[in-house]
Order: structure tokens, then C-alpha cells, then sequence
């Protein structure tokens, strides 16, 4: 008979551990928006992708519009405008974004020429930062300050190039030429192409810094309440996933509910 009972007990036993145990889990299903923007992306050297970024795995409601982020062949990409930049670095501490232009990361005679322009809805330039003038087809070295003059192949035609690490736009002999680009470097990037301790293209490669503005202080808030930052694309606002329902500003601790 005791043979019996040691059985029976422990089943009882664990029955009573696996009801335990379970019903909670089983009465708070967490809210699917919570559980899928907690996820977050790695894209190539670009790890810890959060709000406001979204694309691919993470859904527009898991950022704002203006973030969308491309995965292409391991290199992270956002557009804005007309520019495709290639994202190096995401600092969400410091809402730091660092960039550096796809269409200038292999060379510096693009098939189109294309203007520097950001969404100044969510973001601004970045500190540090200087412009480096392109000048494309001037049918003369543009001299003052600092330029270099060399040659270009576009479009299967030989154009003179020449960059310029200073804004000289102001200067009217530039009219002549058949383009102009304007894009931002680093200035310590600037100054070491200056003195010829950094190539053109290592300049542009170093890319440049964007500080972006999504709700920063209201995601804060809702991170510290063990919330996931979102948005609402119904009311077009902040919304705060929590792992029961979402909420305008913050998760409360269930002892500060109201019922
Ligand atoms: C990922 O980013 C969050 C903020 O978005 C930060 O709190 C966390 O420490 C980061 N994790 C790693 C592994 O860098
Ligand atoms: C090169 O050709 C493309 C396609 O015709 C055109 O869109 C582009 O503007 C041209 N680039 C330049 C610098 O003229
Ligand atoms: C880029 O901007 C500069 C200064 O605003 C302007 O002179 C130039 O024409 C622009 N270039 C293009 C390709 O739009
Ligand atoms: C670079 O030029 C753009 C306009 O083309 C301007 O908005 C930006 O402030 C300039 N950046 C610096 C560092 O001068
Ligand atoms: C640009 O190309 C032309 C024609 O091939 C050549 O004569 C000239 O020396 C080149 N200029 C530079 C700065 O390389
Ligand atoms: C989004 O906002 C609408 C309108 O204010 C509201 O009815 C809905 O519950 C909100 N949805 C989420 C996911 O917060």
C-alpha cells in the first residue's frame, strides 16, 4: 500500500506546483504589442535598434513615422528626402544618430547630385559638425581656404571636381559650375583632410551625427516604468505598451491601479 501512496502524493504534488505555477501566466497573457516592440533589431554592425526605430521586425507601431529603418546585405539605412543614409551608430541614451551618405561611400562622382537634407520634423544637425562643399564641373580649381581640384567620370563624362572644406557659397564664381553638393562631415574630420592626414573619402565615411526628437522625455518615463514606447497611429500620439494594455504615459504598479 505505501508503495501507493508515495506516487499518488507526488502527483498531487505536482499537480498542485504545474496549477501554481501556470494560472498566473495563464490570467496575464501579455498584451502582443508589448512583447513584439520589447524586441529589438540588429542589423550588420548596428545592434539594440529600439523606439523610435521600426522596420522589418518591428512594426510602425513600434516607432514614428520618419524612423523606418531598411536592412540591406547587413547595411542599416534610413531615407529622408531624397538622400539614402547609411546609419553607423544608434546612441538611444543620447537620441544620437550617426549617418554617412550611401550615394558617397564609395566614391565621390555619384551618378546623380544630390543635397544633403534631413527631416527636420524629428531631427537636427548634430554638434561638431562642418560642411564640405563639392563642387562639380566649375571648368577651374575653386581655390580659396582649402580645395583640392581633380576629376570625375559621371555619367560616362570626365567633369573637374574640386571640394572645399570651408561654406564659400556665398562666392559668385561658383554659378559656373554645373553642380554643387553640400555635405556634413565632422570639423576634426575636416580640419585633419586640411592638412592632408585624412582622405576625402575617410572624411565622408566618418559620416556625420543627427540628434533626433521622438517623445524623448515621455519614452523615458514609460522605460522606467517597465513600459515599451510606441505609437498610436489611430490618434497619431505616444503611447506606452505595457505588458496588460497600453497607456497614454506610464505602466502603474498594479497597487496604484484604479478599479
Ligand atoms: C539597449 O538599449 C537600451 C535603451 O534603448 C539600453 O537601456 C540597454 O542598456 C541597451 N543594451 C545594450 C546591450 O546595449
Ligand atoms: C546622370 O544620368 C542620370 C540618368 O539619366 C541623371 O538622372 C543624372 O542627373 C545624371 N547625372 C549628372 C550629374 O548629370
Ligand atoms: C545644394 O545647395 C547649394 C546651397 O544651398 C546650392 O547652391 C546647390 O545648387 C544645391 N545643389 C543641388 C544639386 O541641388
Ligand atoms: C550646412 O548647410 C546646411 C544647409 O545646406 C545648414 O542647414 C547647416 O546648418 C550647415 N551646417 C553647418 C555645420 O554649417
Ligand atoms: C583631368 O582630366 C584631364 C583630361 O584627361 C587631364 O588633362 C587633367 O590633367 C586631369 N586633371 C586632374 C586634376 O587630374
Ligand atoms: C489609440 O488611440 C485611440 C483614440 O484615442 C484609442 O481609442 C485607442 O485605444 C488607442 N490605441 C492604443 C493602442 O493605444
Amino acid at each position: 500500500m505505501s508503495s501507493h501512496s508515495l506516487p499518488i502524493s507526488s502527483l498531487l504534488a505536482l499537480f498542485f506546483l504545474v496549477v501554481l505555477t501556470r494560472v498566473p501566466t495563464i490570467l496575464s497573457v501579455d498584451d502582443p504589442r508589448y512583447s513584439i516592440c520589447r524586441g529589438t533589431l540588429t542589423c550588420g554592425s548596428v545592434s539594440n535598434i529600439s523606439y523610435p526605430f521600426w522596420g522589418w521586425n518591428r512594426p510602425s507601431y513600434c516607432g514614428q513615422t520618419g524612423f523606418e529603418l531598411r536592412c540591406e546585405n547587413d547595411i542599416t539605412e534610413i531615407m529622408m528626402n531624397e538622400n539614402t543614409l547609411r546609419v553607423l551608430d544608434i546612441d538611444p541614451e543620447r537620441q544620437i544618430l550617426k549617418v554617412a551618405r550611401e550615394d558617397y561611400w564609395n566614391g565621390y562622382c555619384p551618378s546623380k547630385l544630390i543635397n544633403t537634407s534631413i527631416n527636420y520634423d524629428h531631427f537636427n544637425y548634430g554638434l561638431n559638425l562642418r560642411n564640405l562643399t563639392l563642387f562639380y564641373g566649375c571648368y577651374s580649381p575653386i581655390t580659396p581656404t582649402f580645395s583640392v581640384f581633380t576629376n570625375c567620370t559621371i555619367n560616362s563624362t570626365l567633369t573637374d571636381m574640386s571640394y572645399a572644406t570651408r561654406n564659400m557659397l556665398s562666392d559668385p564664381r561658383y554659378s559656373i559650375c554645373r553642380g554643387i553638393v553640400v555635405v556634413p562631415v565632422y570639423d576634426a574630420a575636416a580640419q585633419d583632410l586640411e592638412v592632408n592626414l585624412m582622405t576625402m573619402q575617410a572624411a565622408l565615411r566618418g559620416g556625420f551625427e543627427l540628434q533626433w526628437e521622438a517623445d524623448n522625455d515621455k519614452c523615458r518615463r514609460c522605460r522606467d516604468s517597465d513600459g515599451v514606447c510606441g505609437f498610436n497611429e489611430t490618434s497619431n500620439s505616444f503611447t506606452c505598451f505595457c505588458s496588460d494594455k497600453p497607456s497614454e504615459t506610464t505602466c502603474l504598479p498594479p497597487t496604484e491601479g484604479t478599479f
